[in-house]
């Protein structure tokens, strides 16, 4: 099916034949003979495309048409009016948008193309609307969890990128969420009934590599003992990601960009053209520029590759997502294990935050999915994590350091110094005033003042 149509003519004879011909041409067609109707039916078919002669006519014309893109405001309109009907249906396209205007009778040859379009245009719309509901919690992008400035920079980008075919090239460090964001762009994208497949470059031996890519006949090498299809054909129609691409053998890398290229492969051992359309998506954990310098990437395929870069940061520099990314994983692993974890107790995810995940996102997992399968109850406590090996020392230095945004103003960081300092020293005021470098007096006036003004409470 090529999109559903909804003809809205009072000229039973007109529709009739415009309907038989687009049926032909594989539209579903559905028509109505007035705008009252055709909104009624417009609601239960949702149709790609609106042809209407109905609104170009009329004293109520651009009303009935405002209805109608009022509720069907993602459709586009073809008018198709008469000699009479130029002026209004000028107006249609400029104030209310409707999409084209024919003058009847109609070119057939014409009214295929700009259907064609419209219905291009539809599913264009629908796509994006999915997108968007899909963003409209941004804690979460598909499986993407996540609520920093750097993640919601990196939705944006996929919500530009996923409904085209470009090339996309994902860096970031090991277990930032490389493969999760190339899933989420096929998910997205209008390939996301077809196959994703991802190759992992540094897990696969050289010699075996090109026939993993692009598959092999019967007797192409020593051991070779039947055909055997590559991941180029069978992720036609869908996307592939090839990961880690910088641990491709540079002879292979030709290879590769040839295939991009041309849209064909060939298995070794065969000549014969086999066309593919496969959307590329490539990831690396190593900086592109880099691995250009140091030969292990072929500049002339991270510029076919690098039509749009998407980096992901390390944990540690969106470490504000740590407590949604540890709620998300307890949820979803105590599931995957049947366990009874339902929270992580506030000690247990400062403990958390204070790790530098060298890991990332990975790292993190699988630090709670160990606690997950050891707890016993609801509550993931900090012993849990034991004997895990975070980076306590980075704990202490965040103890012992306090922070404050730029134009904070001057009385309360000497406020909040003074304070923390006190609780560092036990409550000792001459030692506290001695690290302070102020006089012990001094120390009491401004404990005093603050406790009149309220911002300063004993215990
Ligand atoms: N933003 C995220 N939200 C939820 N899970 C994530 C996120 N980023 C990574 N993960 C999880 O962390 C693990 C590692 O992610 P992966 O995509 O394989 O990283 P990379 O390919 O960069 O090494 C996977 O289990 C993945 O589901
Ligand atoms: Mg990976």
């Amino acid at each position: 099916m090529k999109g559903r149509v909804l003809i809205i003519d009072k000229d039973r004879e007109f529709s009739e034949r415009l309907r038989d011909e687009l049926r032909v041409l594989g539209y579903e067609v559905l028509a109505a003979s007035n705008s009252k109707s055709g909104i009624e039916v417009a609601q239960a078919f949702s149709p790609s495309v609106i042809i209407t002669d109905t609104f170009s006519v009329g004293p109520d014309s651009l009303s009935a048409l405002k209805e109608l893109r009022t509720n069907q405001p993602q459709t586009p309109v073809i008018i198709a009016g008469d000699q009479s009907s130029i002026e209004t249906a000028v107006r249609a396209i400029q104030e209310e948008g409707a999409y084209h205007y024919f003058q009847k009778p109609v070119d057939a040859e014409k009214l295929r193309v700009v259907l064609e379009r419209a219905v291009e245009l539809a599913e264009a719309r629908r796509e994006n609307d999915i997108l968007r509901k899909q963003l409209r919690d941004r804690g979460a992008f598909g499986e993407l969890v996540g609520n920093s400035e750097p993640m919601q920079k990196v939705y944006v980008l996929i919500e530009q990128v996923a409904s085209s075919s470009a090339s996309v090239l994902i860096t970031g460090e090991s277990g930032t969420g490389k493969e999760l964001v190339a899933r989420t762009i096929h998910n997205l994208s209008p390939r996301r009934n077809a196959p994703f497949l991802a190759i992992n470059c540094s897990a696969i031996p050289d010699t075996l590599m090109e026939s993993e890519l692009f598959g092999h006949e019967k007797g192409a090498f020593t051991g070779a003992v039947s055909r055997r299809h590559g991941c180029f054909e069978l992720a036609n129609t869908g996307t592939l990601l090839l990961d880690e691409i910088g641990e491709m053998p540079s002879l292979l890398q030709a290879k590769l960009l040839r295939v991009i290229e041309e849209r064909v492969v060939h298995r070794l051992g065969s000549r014969k053209d086999i066309p593919v359309d496969v959307r590329i998506l490539a990831a690396t954990n190593k900086d592109p520029q880099t691995a250009v310098a140091d030969g292990s990437l072929r500049e002339d395929l991270l510029y076919r590759l690098n039509v749009i870069m998407i980096h992901m940061p390390p944990l540690s520099e969106r470490i504000e997502d740590l407590p949604l990314l540890a709620q998300h994983l307890v949820t979803s692993l105590a599931a995957k294990h049947s366990r009874p974890a339902r929270f992580i107790s506030p000690a247990a995810l400062d403990a958390l935050r204070f790790h530098s995940w060298p890991g990332n996102v990975r790292e993190l997992r699988n630090v709670i999915e160990r606690a997950v399968v050891i707890c016993s109850g609801e509550q993931i406590e900090r012993h849990h994590f034991a004997p895990y090996p975070f980076d306590e020392r980075q704990r202490q230095r965040a103890e012992d350091t306090v922070t404050f945004p730029v134009g904070t103003p001057l009385e309360e960081i000497e406020r909040q110094m003074i304070l923390r300092t006190l609780e560092k020293t036990g409550n000792n005021k001459t030692k506290a005033a001695d690290l302070l470098e102020i006089s012990l007096k001094t120390l009491h006036n401004k404990l005093n003042s603050y406790r009149a003004r309220g911002l300063l409470h004993d215990k």
